[in-house]
């Protein structure tokens, strides 16, 4: 059948979750469940999903601020990496972005993150001159 992409439900949340983990995109001082849970409950995000058949083998977490779209949580299942499963899902996010009509998409790399920085590169997105602040609004 070959690899499609889907909007995730509630159901998926352990899958994702594993997926993220295995990708090493969670961190300590973030519940990766507690954000996949506020990305479906609200109207202008969502979590978009590779599948190959019945297989989970990508992420991505999209969702518009009111006045730019922004992506997290990609990641490709490390044994389905360089079969562009990344690049479909990138195409995906920005199509679902276009459709609530951003003008634009960004996303955060940490500087150390050579692999997708490359990947990110590749696909045309360019290091924008800016800083980066922020401030915790709820107790960890
Ligand atoms: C980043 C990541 C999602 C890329 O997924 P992927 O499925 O392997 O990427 P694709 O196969 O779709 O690659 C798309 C293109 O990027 C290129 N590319 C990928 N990594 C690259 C790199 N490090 N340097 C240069 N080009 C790269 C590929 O060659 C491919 O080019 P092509 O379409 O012209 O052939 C995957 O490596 C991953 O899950 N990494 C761990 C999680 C992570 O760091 N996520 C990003 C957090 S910000």
């Amino acid at each position: 059948m070959g690899v499609s992409i889907r909007a995730a439900t509630a159901a998926d949340r352990e899958a994702t979750v594993g997926l993220w983990e295995a990708a090493g995109l969670t961190r300590p001082w973030n519940d990766p469940r507690a954000d996949f849970d506020l990305a479906l409950a609200t109207l202008t995000s969502t979590v978009l999903l590779a599948d190959d058949d019945d297989a989970l083998i990508g992420s991505v977490m999209v969702g518009l601020d009111g006045h730019r779209g922004w992506v997290y949580y990609l990641a490709t299942a490390p044994d389905r990496r360089g079969q562009g499963v990344g690049r479909t899902l990138m195409s995906a996010a920005e199509d679902w972005l276009k459709t609530l009509g951003s003008p634009k998409i960004q996303l955060m790399v940490r500087g150390d993150n050579a692999m997708a920085r490359g990947f990110y590169a590749a696909l045309g997105y360019e290091l924008q001159e800016v800083v980066t602040l922020g401030k915790r609004l709820q107790a960890t």
